[in-house]
């Protein structure tokens, strides 16, 4: 069990004071608004973890030769707070991004944090800044925990030492404007992992790798690049940041699944959840891009959505390649996308019965 002294608070002596918290709170976006404090934990090969406190949000200081510097030993997370209706605070499955973490800690040969630390880090962190939960519709406390090797030393060997933070962002939509459908472009050149790669590990070099052709998809005036998988160049796997659902017009649902080349969301998890709950065939397999072009011309595909903790669902609109666009269903959100959106977000504020019980007050 957790020691309450752990991640003990040590409070800012200088929070911002409440008119300039509440003009930040108005349209926070995503990623840009943060909060007053901090949590951090120190691991040595000699001391284990150590130091764990919740402290004035700051900047670092770093060594240019911190290992993580030249070789990315870096892994992250990322979970939400949500407002219940009596004002109160709860998180989301947080054991599942616990589990997740020292799986990718596994994968980049780092340390593992015992799952009651990080749960504890981050119910801790939200203790000490509730009052940055926007009250907006959709709005929540972003929690980004992460870990990353700050051994000063440039041999290539698993760091002996590391930081774990977790820093916390008040967010409203991810995508501007909170887009109806967006839009994707899809990648022929590069590709996001390979088998026996790092696919399946939030590690930030995956997301490194991914940009340009998250670039490549701005450019062709698309929100996000869905990925293809390495070895055929045929198989549907991921979009830069999401997960993806295929709704077909006989009413079931397909994912890709999860084959050690994708993120293994937990947003996607409480999707499959929910649907196979509702009585919905719910089918994880392979799902082939031209097949996906076919099924959306032929009307066999009826809705495809992307999701995870940033991108909740959202509907995806259209697909565009070198080849040439295709549009799914109506080009909006159809009706599943919008009744399994309900039902998540029914659960994460609140609103609804909790039949699974993932929702965790503080
Ligand atoms: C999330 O959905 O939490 C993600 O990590 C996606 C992205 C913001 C990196």
């Amino acid at each position: 069990n957790a020691d309450p002294q752990l991640f003990a608070l040590e409070p800012t002596a200088t929070p911002l004071p409440a008119s300039e918290r509440q003009a930040r709170l108005v349209d926070p976006g995503f990623g840009r608004v943060f909060t007053d404090h901090m949590a951090v934990a120190r691991w040595s090969d000699e001391r284990g973890w150590h130091d764990a406190r919740i402290t004035a949000r700051t900047t670092l200081t770093v060594d240019p030769a911190s290992s993580v510097l030249h070789y990315a030993q870096e892994i992250f997370e990322g979970l939400k707070a949500y407002r219940q209706p009596d004002g109160s605070a709860a998180l989301f499955r947080a054991e599942q991004n616990a589990r997740r973490f020292n799986r990718s800690a596994q994968r980049l040969a780092m340390p593992e944090l015992p799952e009651e630390l990080f749960v504890e880090s981050c119910r801790a962190l939200v203790r000490a800044d509730r009052d940055w939960i926007p009250e907006s519709e959709g709005g929540a406390l972003y929690l980004r925990p992460f870990m990353f090797a700050s051994e000063v030393f440039l041999g290539v060997k698993p760091s002996s030492e590391y930081l774990y933070m977790v820093i916390a962002s008040s967010v409203g939509n991810y995508f501007k404007g909170g887009a109806p459908a967006v839009s994707l472009w899809v990648s022929q050149e590069y590709t996001r992992a390979a088998p026996g790669g790092t696919g399946a590990a939030k590690c930030g070099g995956n997301y490194a790798a991914s940009l340009l052709a998250q670039s490549e998809a701005i450019r062709h005036g698309c929100d996000q690049v869905v990925f293809l998988d390495a070895v055929e160049r045929r198989w549907i796997e991921e979009l830069g940041g999401m997960n993806v659902f295929f709704v077909f017009a006989d009413g079931s649902v397909s994912t890709p699944p999860t084959s050690g080349t994708i993120l293994a969301g937990i947003t996607r998890d409480s999707i499959l959840r929910l649907l196979r709950d509702e009585g919905v065939a719910v089918r994880e397999e392979p799902y082939a891009f031209d097949q996906w072009r076919d099924d959306a011309q032929s009307g066999r595909l009826a809705e495809s959505f992307a999701c995870g903790t940033a991108a909740v669902v959202t509907p995806i609109g259209t697909v565009n390649s070198p080849e040439g666009s295709f549009t799914i269903g109506s080009g909006g959100a159809g009706p599943l996308t919008g009744r399994i959106k309900q039902r998540l977000t029914d659960i994460q504020f609140g609103r609804a019965p909790d039949p699974h019980g993932w929702r965790q007050p503080l």
